[in-house]
């Protein structure tokens, strides 16, 4: 294992859009805390995992490029944090392909995620959706992770990430560290507004049920007042009123109250009160992020200082696991 006292987190995020809401509250904001609470931090952008879907490639360099200067503008420090893109690190394909060996077909098939984009893409069920989850472990297990932070749709991935690196080191000896999930206990799932079953994603962006981080105050405050909630009008804490829990653990997410000082604060008021409240609680934890977003997404040069030497600096740690894994599988080394 790594011979480094400060335990390691590890996270990543897909560069398929602007980031929403959901990603915000549920990894970006967590995540930039643990780098105040003594841990090793690793984050980067999950270029390799986009592709699963098909990208337009001029768009998927901008998104790349304006994700990293957002996780930038949020706070990530890149003097505690090594922050990089993927796609610059060979070693997490090179990884894959090993873990894929010790992958089987049956795990990779119960993965709800396949499930779900493999409907939503029926027309591209590639290799690589299937095998996904296979480069996700790669990702954890090459900087040897002992927490990976992740939303609630994670978990699944992670939990397989452990398996894997549990059978590997059954098979041989302890190569990898067995990676832990943790689920944040507020925004850990963000529903969408329109659809209060289903988890905010990117790819309903361009509808009423997505707040994206970069979206402007009014357009923050139109999606929040159409927010599907109910007839009964009280806002209450229940699983019976969805879209009411979903605009509460939003609020409770922002604002650090618990659900019984919420439903006191809204006691005898309406949604006509408590969907702005939600709205001007975003718009006030959003606004000074885009702020010094459009500050650093102009400043290319210095964006490119900055992942160049963070892929190098993730590079010396993942080629070490590497090298360990290839040899226990028994590859003749090249000296
Ligand atoms: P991705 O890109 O879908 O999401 C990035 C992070 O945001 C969280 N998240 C949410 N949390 C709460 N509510 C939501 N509506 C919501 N939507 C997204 C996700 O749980 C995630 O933490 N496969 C991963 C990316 C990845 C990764 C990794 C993560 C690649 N390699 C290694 C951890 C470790 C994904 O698609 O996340």
């Amino acid at each position: 294992m790594e011979n480094n006292e400060k335990k390691r987190i590890l996270s990543m995020y897909q560069c398929t859009g602007t980031f929403t809401l959901g990603n915000y509250l549920g990894a970006i904001r967590n995540h930039i805390h643990f780098q105040e609470e003594g841990y090793q931090c690793v984050y980067a952008l999950a270029d390799l995992h986009a592709i699963t879907v098909r990208q337009e490639p001029a768009q998927l360099r901008r998104y790349t490029m304006e994700a990293y200067a957002f996780l930038l503008a949020a706070g990530l420090d890149l003097e505690k944090t090594i922050f990089f893109v993927q796609s610059h690190v060979p070693e997490h394909a090179q990884l894959a392909w090993l873990l894929n060996c010790y992958t089987q077909f049956g795990e990779l098939s119960r993965m709800t995620q396949f499930k779900d984009k493999s409907q939503k893409h029926a027309d591209n069920i590639n290799a690589g959706l299937f095998t996904y989850p296979c480069l996700m472990a790669a990702d954890i297990l090459l900087y040897q992770t002992d927490y990976v932070p992740v939303g609630a749709d994670q978990k699944q991935h992670v939990e397989l990430a452990r398996d894997i690196a549990e059978r590997f080191n059954g098979a041989y000896s302890p190569t990898f560290t067995v990676p832990e999930p943790i689920i944040p206990r507020r925004g850990a799932r963000v529903m969408s507004l329109q659809d209060p079953t289903r988890k905010m994603s990117k790819s309903d962006g361009n509808n009423n049920g997505c707040i994206s981080v970069l979206d402007d105050p009014d357009t923050i405050m139109r999606k929040f007042k159409r927010a599907v909630t109910d007839s009964e009008g009280g806002v209450r804490y229940s699983d019976e009123k969805p879209g009411v829990k979903n605009l509460m653990e939003i609020y409770s997410a922002l604002t650090g109250r618990t659900m019984e000082e919420i439903e006191r604060e809204f006691d005898g008021k309406g949604y006509g009160d408590f969907k702005p409240a939600v709205a001007e609680a975003v718009i006030s934890e959003l606004q000074p992020i885009q702020e010094r977003f459009q500050e650093i997404v102009k400043d290319k040069s210095y964006l490119q200082q900055c992942y160049r030497q963070n892929a190098e600096k993730a590079s010396a740690i993942a080629r070490r696991t590497v090298q360990k894994a290839m040899k226990k599988i028994g590859f003749l080394p090249i000296s």
